[in-house]
């Protein structure tokens, strides 16, 4: 764990933020550090603020007096009382140099609008729920699987989180016991959540990007239940996180019959990057 702010960041969260037509302005509740990259935390929720569990909304700290805005998808589910966040370091990121300094009562911007297409309502019925994520694509899918109301939609629901380092597989040990701390989940859960974890570039049990499980198979042998390939008929995915592999996944999916879908037109997948670059 990370502790420690600088004084850039003591003079921009003095600089009291002004809510606006456009924007909320909500304290900072917790701060979590994994490593040197990713960090999460939470602002209050304004009774106001409404979303569906897996889509974004644009937040921001000021810089020279205007809100320096980054798109984040908001990494709890739609009925939580706070608004958690899953973010990168980029060390000479205009927001995140900084926003990886907040501490609990700092003000953060949150946009008052939230969009996004990885939301159950752009995906047609099906059985079989897949969440595939890399870094940290893994936010709006920590969103989808503590809503309860997934476990009704979907028999089961499988999170695939790729990674270069063990220590940027943020949520490993809640997700690996199923979110068993997590009442209003933990029962459906136990039953109907796989987690499966791999990490590319340094010794882990599975060292294998999605697109190679899902090419060979072997994603069906981490106790994922039911036929061991992929049905456009049953399955469903989303997928978030690097371009290149939100690419290489849709056309993974497209060659087995998957349509994408979006919230006009709702499909067997959806995709959604989860940053610019
Ligand atoms: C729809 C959408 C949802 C997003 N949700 C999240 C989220 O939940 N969490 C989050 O941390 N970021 C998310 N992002 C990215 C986020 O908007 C910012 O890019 C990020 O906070 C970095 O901001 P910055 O100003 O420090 O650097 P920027 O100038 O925005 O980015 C600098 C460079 O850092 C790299 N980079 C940026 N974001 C990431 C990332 N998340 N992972 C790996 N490399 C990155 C890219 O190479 C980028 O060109 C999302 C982006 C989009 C479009
Ligand atoms: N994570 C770090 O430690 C680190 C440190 C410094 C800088 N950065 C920079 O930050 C940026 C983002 O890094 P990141 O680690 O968050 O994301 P990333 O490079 O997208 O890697 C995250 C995971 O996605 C996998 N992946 C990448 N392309 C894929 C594809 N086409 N198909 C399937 N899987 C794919 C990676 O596997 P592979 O490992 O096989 O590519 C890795 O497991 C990069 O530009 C990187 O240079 C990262």
């Amino acid at each position: 764990m990370q502790s420690g702010r600088n004084n850039t960041m003591s003079q921009a969260a003095q600089a009291k933020l002004t809510p606006s037509a456009a924007f909320h302005a909500e304290p900072v509740l917790w701060v979590r550090h994994w490593n040197d990259r990713l960090f999460s935390f939470a602002v209050s929720r304004p009774a106001s603020f409404r979303f569906r569990s897996g889509e974004f909304v644009m937040i921001g700290l000021p810089a020279e007096g205007k809100p320096l805005l980054r798109a984040y998808s908001v990494a709890s589910p739609a009925h939580a009382d706070e608004l958690e966040f899953l973010s990168i370091k980029v060390q000479d990121g205009p927001l995140t140099s900084k926003l990886q300094l907040i501490q609990p009562g700092d003000d953060l911007w949150l946009g008052r609008k939230t969009t996004g297409t990885l939301v159950a309502d752009a995906l047609l019925p099906g059985k079989r729920l897949f969440l595939l994520a890399t870094g940290t694509g893994l936010a709006p899918f920590l969103s989808i699987i503590r809503d309860p109301e997934i476990y009704e939609r979907f028999e089961h629901v499988v999170v695939v989180h790729s990674v270069r380092r063990v220590s940027d597989l943020a949520y490993r040990q809640e997700l690996t016991a199923k979110l068993a701390d997590d009442p209003l989940v933990a029962e459906n859960a136990a039953m109907q959540f796989t987690y499966v974890a791999t990490v590319t570039r340094e010794e882990f049990p599975n060292q294998l990007r999605i697109t190679t499980m899902l090419r060979d198979g072997s994603l069906f042998e981490h106790g994922v239940p039911g036929a061991a390939e992929l049905s456009p008929e049953t399955d469903r995915a989303m997928m978030c996180g690097s371009m290149d592999m939100i690419k290489d996944l849709s056309a993974i999916f497209e060659g087995k019959g998957f349509a994408e879908g979006s919230n006009a037109q709702p499909g067997q997948y959806v995709i959604e990057r989860a940053f610019v670059g």
